[in-house]
């Protein structure tokens, strides 16, 4: 190979990879003008989340995670639906991509009842490290006699069915053994707001009522399935809410349908 001829394919290989790669500057901030930010009360919400009130402009498209649609309500509060249930927001970190999540049934409840148990089904969604589990066993009708139940449950006076919380996964060493209970529930809450408590029955009896109210957290996965080629190209994911599909938003604001990456040949 001559000199020019080694020069001009040297040049033509950086220009490939400039070309492949312009996009993929910064997918963990995009810019407003892409994808809107918005303030819920003390909450702000970007990409991967978006305002299920507010679309992206260019057409139909939102900007984000399709089951990452959030609500505001009147109060300025947070809200997420899951498949289980409804929940407010708490805290959204951006930098480790985690969500902090409450019951919305339960805050205004002097003793928490959640009724159902986090079901995540197939969202990019998993629980955190920083989660520990509770394990709720509500109107027993047959339980030892010398485990303290959750007082603030109890009916009347009527001993009869009473209510129980454990560590999920103790409750075989402190003497749960098929018990009749009406339901059992698993909650899960931050290790933070328990950890003074795990140690001992009776004062998870009495501390299970403002940690079940703090809430617990789950990380996101970035990137999952198709979404993974459009931010490795430096695009954001979207959705078409008429045409019910996955979009990559490009830097650009254009829709395609994959990955923004140019000349899809060369590239990979
Ligand atoms: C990406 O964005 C973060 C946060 O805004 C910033 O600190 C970082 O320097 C950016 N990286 C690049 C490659 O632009
Ligand atoms: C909600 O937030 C908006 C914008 O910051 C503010 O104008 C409004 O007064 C707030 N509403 C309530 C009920 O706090
Ligand atoms: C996420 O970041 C916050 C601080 O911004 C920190 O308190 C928390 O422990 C972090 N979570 C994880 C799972 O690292
Ligand atoms: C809590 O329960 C959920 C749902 O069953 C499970 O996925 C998670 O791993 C549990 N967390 C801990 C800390 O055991
Ligand atoms: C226990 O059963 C009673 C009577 O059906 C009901 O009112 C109460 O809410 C139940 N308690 C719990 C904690 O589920
Ligand atoms: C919640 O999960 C526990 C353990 O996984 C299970 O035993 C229980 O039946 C579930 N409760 C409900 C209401 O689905
Ligand atoms: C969604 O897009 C995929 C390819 O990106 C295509 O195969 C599929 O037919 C599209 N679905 C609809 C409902 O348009
Ligand atoms: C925007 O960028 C995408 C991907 O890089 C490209 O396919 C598209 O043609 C560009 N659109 C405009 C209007 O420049």
């Amino acid at each position: 190979m001559s000199k020019l001829s080694q020069t001009l394919f040297t040049l033509s290989i950086i220009l490939i990879i400039t070309s492949c790669y312009a996009d993929s500057s910064n997918t963990t901030s995009p810019s407003s003008s892409l994808c809107p930010i918005s303030l819920c009360g003390n909450i702000f919400i970007r990409y991967p989340f978006w305002i299920k009130s507010q679309t992206i402009n260019t057409r139909d498209q939102f900007c984000g995670y399709p089951d990452f649609g959030l609500e505001c309500s009147k109060s300025n509060k947070t809200i997420i639906n899951l498949p289980s249930d409804t929940y407010y927001v708490t805290d959204i970190n951006y930098d480790n991509s985690s969500i902090t999540l409450v019951d919305i049934d339960i805050l205004d409840q002097k003793c928490p009842r959640v009724r159902k148990n986090v079901t995540l089904s197939n969202l990019p969604l998993s629980f955190s490290k920083l989660d520990l589990n509770l394990s709720f066993y509500f109107n027993c009708s047959s339980y030892p006699p010398y485990l303290d139940p959750i007082g603030c449950f109890r009916v009347s006076n009527d001993e009869k069915l009473r209510s129980y919380v454990f560590v999920d996964g103790d409750e075989g060493e402190i003497g749960y053994d098929n018990w009749k209970c009406e339901d059992h529930v698993v909650v899960s809450v931050k290790v933070d707001e328990v950890s003074d408590f795990v140690g001992s029955v009776d004062d998870l009896i009495n501390g299970f009522g403002s940690a079940v109210k703090r809430g617990f957290v789950l990380d996101w996965r970035k990137g999952f399935e198709d979404c993974a080629k459009c931010e490795n190209s430096g695009g954001y994911c979207g959705y078409g809410q008429e045409s019910k599909n996955f979009t990559c938003i490009c830097g650009n604001g254009s829709v395609v349908a994959k990955s923004c990456k140019k000349g899809t040949f060369l590239c990979f």
